[in-house]
């Protein structure tokens, strides 16, 4: 049913719009009996990780896919970014944004290498060249750009300072499967990018990584290193990790790899719906990609809205508890921002300082539910809750305290 009055909104009382909770980032499948026989064929083999068929198959798929030399599949993108770090030699201090998952810091500073926090630019939401430059110390040996909701950084920016100022330059690309920047396809960029095909992504693996590079000696490092250093059976050259990705999340990227037409048919149309629906309420602007940079090839994984306050009459926060009454899931990124998460706002408590826009914008974005599971009904009612509430927006802050439902 679609909302038409304050009192149909469910954190007032009325019915919530879905039985189920509709989650951002819910997994895009591909087929299930491709699945299940890739998923036999592995038990039949018994081998289950450690270099297996699939994931060679995998790696080679992905690096046809984006045009790369190499695509060194992983565990997680998490694990990924550690290793393709340490496999750079990263030390010292890398510039990263604060406007990002917060795993993107974690893989710095768990390596004890310190994750200098930049701002983002206001339209892009991507980490910010000038001040990069400006935040460059003698100790500085990267810079690991994130391009945020799948819109590519501003690469040729940021490969002008790595390359005036010596850095290494590498970007988290677990936003930007299938994205392009002006005609050339994100894996790239970089001395490597780093995917995560983690359940939540355009494209899955259940959980998984890779590191794209067109760099032979660094994709033979972190080869090495995804496997303990194992130069041969009794052999190890150097420290390394367990980054392996099993031949059971292999089956399902390779078969989430032959519906990736199909996701995007999916998301580009839902991604339009939205627009559509969302165009005439005031106060809400839904981001997309800056103009030039990604052009038509863009996942339309992240549909991702600014909430202007004043105009809308209600915050942001107040705008999610009646989201969530609802049972749609729409989350806060990246509330409240990495330095204000510990230990960073500890260690680092005056990055707040140079971060006025990140700040800004983990108090607006709101990202809602989208993927195959999402269509033009769930659309329609999602739009028509936001159309109510933003229409009462200032009766609904002391409506929801009154019922304890403070913004969440
Ligand atoms: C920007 C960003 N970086 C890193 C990660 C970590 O990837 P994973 O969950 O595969 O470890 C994610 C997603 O989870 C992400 O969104």
């Amino acid at each position: 049913m679609v909302k038409r009055d304050l009192a149909d909104l469910a954190a007032l009382g009325g019915k919530p719009a879905f039985e189920n909770p509709l989650h951002v980032g819910q997994p895009n499948l591909g087929d299930r009996e491709r699945l299940l026989s890739r998923l036999n064929d592995v038990l039949d083999r018994r081998w289950l990780t450690n270099a297996g068929p699939l994931v060679l198959e995998l790696e080679a798929r992905l690096a046809a896919e984006l045009g790369v030399r190499h695509c060194v599949v992983m565990c997680n993108g998490t694990v990924a970014l550690e290793i393709a770090a340490r496999a750079l030699r990263l030390r010292g201090e890398v510039i990263v944004p604060s406007f990002t998952f917060v795993a993107t810091a974690h893989a710095l500073q768990w390596q004890e290498i310190t994750p200098v926090f930049c701002d983002v630019a206001a339209d892009s939401h991507n980490i910010d060249a000038e001040q990069v430059e400006e935040l460059v110390t003698p100790r500085t040996t990267a810079i690991l750009g994130v391009h945020v909701w799948g819109h590519p950084c501003d690469v040729e920016a940021l490969t002008k300072v790595a390359e005036r100022r010596g850095l290494s330059l590498l970007f988290d690309a677990s936003h930007a499967f299938g994205c392009s920047w002006r005609g050339r396809r994100v894996g790239n960029f970089g001395r490597a990018e780093v995917f995560s095909f983690h359940a939540t992504k355009f494209f899955n693996s259940a959980e998984g990584g890779a590191v794209a590079t067109n760099d032979d000696a660094l994709a033979a490092r972190m080869r090495l290193m995804k496997n303990f250093g194992f130069t041969g059976y009794d052999r190890v050259s150097e420290i390394g990790t367990n980054g392996k990705m099993s031949e059971l999340s292999a089956a399902v990227g390779l078969t989430n790899l032959e519906s990736l037409e199909t996701f995007l048919v999916s998301l580009r149309a839902n991604y339009r719906d939205y627009q559509r629906e969302l165009s005439d309420i005031p106060g809400l602007r839904l981001v997309a990609p800056v103009p030039d940079a990604s052009g038509a090839a863009w996942n339309h994984q992240y549909v991702v809205l600014e909430v202007d306050r004043r105009e809308t009459g209600i915050s942001r926060d107040d705008l999610t508890t009646v989201l969530w009454a609802e049972n749609v899931r729409a989350r806060r990124y990246f509330h409240p921002g990495v330095h204000r998460m510990e230990p960073y706002r500890s260690l680092y408590p005056e990055a707040g300082l140079r971060l006025p826009r990140t700040e800004a914008l983990t108090e607006r974005v709101l990202v809602l539910p989208t993927g195959t599971q999402v269509g033009s009904a769930e659309i329609d009612a999602i739009a028509g809750i936001l159309r109510v509430a933003i229409a009462h927006g200032p009766e609904i802050a002391p409506k929801l305290r009154s019922r304890g439902l403070a913004g969440s």
